[in-house]
């Protein structure tokens, strides 16, 4: 994707492997930084800080972690400790444990001084994929997008298709494209006329930082909502869909995303609103039924609901980034930072391998035919 005409993607291989270039998610969008993480350490501390973040990119950024890991030490006993290291980073999305598993399938019965070149070559593999998966989840939303505008322009002509969004689920959160994001950038890319209802996504922000960014830098009509607004814009008719993300989808389609997702899907059903998840193949855990019973939810720091990250007004202090306090001194918060949207909430989940009913029959059809 491109950032002032210049196409980055949001993680990439350095100095032959030995360090792992990504954009410090925590500075955007005043300040457009990035870093290198040389060791496992550094990578552990990037997802756990949110300088990367996203399901599909702690995935891939997991994966360099225990790559880097075995440059150090590739004994047996370094490998087993990074993989429960690196995997005890963030909990919900099941990305980060699949990526995982997948280099040290590769590595764990190989001679130990093949193992970092093996990781390597499987990481950067595991790159490549999420974003030609990415792509193709774009294909398969835009059909839906078109049919919706054409719906929509019997009967309201000229008008934008409104699409509302919550949290990042946009290129940054993966390698490139985005899953939610990428139905929408093809559809612009298409020339359809679209405008995308943003949620901040309290209390961290990433909608109003981070998908206000992507947005504005592909120059996609877009604007940002509290929260708090999008079941009244639902009752007005001004939202056509909603389409997000998921970080864990189980096998029988209950998906978990960012904490207020499952209240934009009450509101949509209330007000016929359809609600969209996009999500890649990757993200079904299908050692899970009941999403509410058995995903474990990540409680996060209450300084992210007591505080505000952001820059100060320009004429007062420059752009600099800083915390403000929202609430009394000593007050306690509680933090949870995903939530379940249960199967029946759900329209239709749109995958890279094609789009589906959230059942148990349509998704074990889906890991038949794959
Ligand atoms: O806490 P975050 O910012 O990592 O949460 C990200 C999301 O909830 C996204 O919607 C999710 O990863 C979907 S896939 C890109």
């Amino acid at each position: 994707m491109n950032i002032a005409n210049e196409s980055w993607r949001s993680i990439w291989i350095e100095d032959g492997g030995n360090s792992i270039g990504v954009i410090d998610q925590t500075q955007l969008p005043h300040v457009f930084r990035t870093c290198s993480l040389s060791n496992c350490e550094e990578i552990v501390n990037a997802i756990t800080k949110m300088v990367v973040r996203g399901a599909p990119l702690i995935g891939v950024a997991g994966a360099y972690g225990l790559m880097l890991a075995l440059k150090d030490d590739p004994s047996d006993e370094n490998l087993n400790r990074s993989f429960d290291y690196l995997n005890s980073a963030r909990p919900t999305a099941v990305n980060l444990e699949w990526a995982l598993n997948r280099i040290l399938g590769k590595v764990k019965d190989i001679d130990p001084k093949d193992r970092a070149h093996a990781a390597q070559l499987e990481a950067n593999l595991i790159a490549e994929e999420d974003v030609a998966i990415c792509e193709s989840i774009g294909d398969n939303g835009l059909n839906i997008l078109k049919r919706l505008a054409k719906r929509k322009s019997i009967s309201f002509p000229g008008e934008p298709l409104n699409v509302l969004t919550h949290c990042n689920a946009g290129w940054l959160a993966t390698v490139d494209w985005g899953t939610a994001l990428s139905p929408i950038y093809k559809a612009h890319r298409a020339g359809m006329n679209l405008h995308v209802w943003v949620d901040e996504t309290r209390p961290r922000n990433q909608g109003a930082s981070l998908t206000a960014f992507e947005l504005g830098c592909e120059g996609i009509p877009h604007t940002v909502i509290a929260d708090n607004a999008g079941g009244h814009l639902m009752q007005r008719r001004l939202v056509d869909l909603v389409l997000v993300g998921s970080d864990r989808t189980t096998r029988r389609g209950d998906v978990c995303n960012k904490i207020g997702t499952y209240l934009k899907a009450l509101a949509a059903r209330e007000n016929n609103v359809p609600f969209y998840v996009a999500l890649p193949f990757s993200t079904i855990d299908w050692s899970i039924e009941d999403g509410l019973a058995e995903i474990p939810i990540e409680i996060r720091s209450g300084k992210e609901v007591t505080h505000i990250q952001g820059r100060m007004d320009s004429h007062l202090n420059g752009s600099a980034i800083n915390s403000i306090q929202l609430t009394p001194n000593g007050t306690e918060a509680f933090n949870p930072a995903f939530d379940v949207t249960p199967a029946s909430l759900v329209s239709a989940l749109i995958t890279d391998r094609g789009v589906i009913n959230p059942s148990s029959s349509e998704l074990n059809n889906l890991l038949i035919k794959s």
